[in-house]
């Protein structure tokens, strides 16, 4: 008699979401896996393998708007054949489209959380994840563990720390674990690594140096998202980690260097920076800057894209202005690796990047010429 736990999995059609859905589809984990999202699967630009997971007999898709407490309320509702009920509830839906107002993230993150929160504490699940930001804090000299002083310094993690507030008054009535996450990246990845993946295939295409703001420093603390699944699943099933929050980060320390220069091995690009000082003459009007950029980088995008016959993707160069600010992600992994969690991709390479456009690349959502 099999005795695996059922998952409610909120935000599953998402990057994070169906890379976690494939996670425990492949490793055979669960029972069964209700996939909540707004957008259905058939829309979400699903690859092959992630479309496989999805197809699986174990997994049930439901559509529903969480930040309404209604729709939110039917999507916890017991299985409708097994009438079984949900032991993992795992949130990785939010509102993460940049350039909102304060009030669409209020309602997309804290209020659809809360929601979330309320309803896995009614039905008396056995652990309820939240996926937060790790942009809840900044430093340059010392990595952040998750009791260091906290200053939010994007529009969603300063909704985020607020649902973190509201999962510690709901501690008595509802065991949880909250994930805080730095850049992540791996396949379906597209708004994290992915626009700055593309910038450096732009500047190949422009025969141009690729000049950056601020330095190479700065701190770009990375996660690939298999480690993201496989640490969400490691702490479900921990004790230890109940009403605890963990970084989750790999052991890179990766900062806009690394990752440029890597950038520039695969595009055979050149890397230059503006330096700090005349970065901060760019920040008197960084959004004129950020607009300037993706502006000049959008028609040579369309062009590539239409050269190769590709006429819709979801990617994109634009990066928005909350990622060229002068801040720091630099996370501390001590806690999650002192609880016995060992990092599947403890570093971010060529080949993991390689590895994401190829997978674009298939689905045809990426320039093939780009790579020659
Ligand atoms: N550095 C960081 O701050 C960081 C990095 C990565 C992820 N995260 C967090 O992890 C979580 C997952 O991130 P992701 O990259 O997979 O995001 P994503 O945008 O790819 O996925 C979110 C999913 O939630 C769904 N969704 C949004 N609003 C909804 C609603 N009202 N009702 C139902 N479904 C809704 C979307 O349709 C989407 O499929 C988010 O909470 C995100 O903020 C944070």
């Amino acid at each position: 008699m099999e005795h695996k736990p059922t998952v409610l999995l909120l935000g599953g059609c998402g990057f994070i979401g169906r890379n976690l859905v494939t996670y425990l589809v492949e490793n055979d984990l669960t029972a069964e896996i209700r996939v909540v999202d707004k957008t259905p699967p058939q829309m979400a630009w699903l690859n092959e393998r992630h479309n496989q997971a999805f197809d699986n007999s174990k997994v049930e898709f439901c559509s529903a708007n969480l930040i309404n407490a209604a729709s939110c309320k039917n999507t916890f509702a017991p299985h409708p054949t097994t009438g079984r009920t949900w032991d993992f509830v795992f949130n990785c839906a939010a509102e993460t489209r940049p350039n909102q107002t304060e009030a669409v993230y209020k309602e997309g993150i804290l209020k659809l959380s809360t929601n979330c929160a309320n309803q896995a504490a009614n039905c008396k699940v056995k652990r309820y994840v939240e996926l937060s930001s790790g942009c809840v804090n900044s430093s340059e000299k010392m990595p952040q563990r998750e009791d260091c002083k906290l200053e939010p310094w994007t529009c969603v993690a300063k909704q985020k720390l607020k649902v973190e507030r509201e999962l510690e008054g709901l501690s008595h009535a509802l065991p949880y674990t909250i994930v805080r996450l730095p850049i992540v990246y791996g396949l379906a990845d597209k708004r994290y690594l992915m626009p700055r993946i593309i910038v450096a295939a732009i500047y190949k295409y422009l025969n141009e140096c690729m000049k950056l703001l601020w330095n190479d420093s700065l701190h770009l603390n990375t996660v690939h998202v298999n480690d993201v699944c496989a640490a969400i699943w490691f702490l479900a099933q921990n004790p230890v980690a109940i009403n605890e929050i963990y970084n989750v980060v790999d052991d890179a320390e990766s900062t806009q260097g690394t990752i440029s220069d890597i950038l520039s091995e695969i595009f055979s690009i050149k890397v230059d920076y503006f330096g700090v000082m005349m970065s901060n003459l760019a920040k008197m009007s960084l959004s004129d800057t950020v607009s300037e950029v993706n502006d000049k980088l959008m028609t040579p995008w369309a062009e590539i894209c239409q050269k190769d016959g590709i006429n819709n993707t979801p990617l994109t160069p634009y990066l928005d202005e909350e990622q060229l600010y002068h801040k720091h992600l630099y996370l501390d992994n001590t806690k999650l690796k002192n609880l016995g969690y060992v990092l599947k991709v403890p570093k971010l390479t060529r080949n993991y990047i390689i590895e994401i456009i190829d997978d674009y690349i298939e689905q045809k959502l990426f320039p093939a010429s780009l790579m020659g």
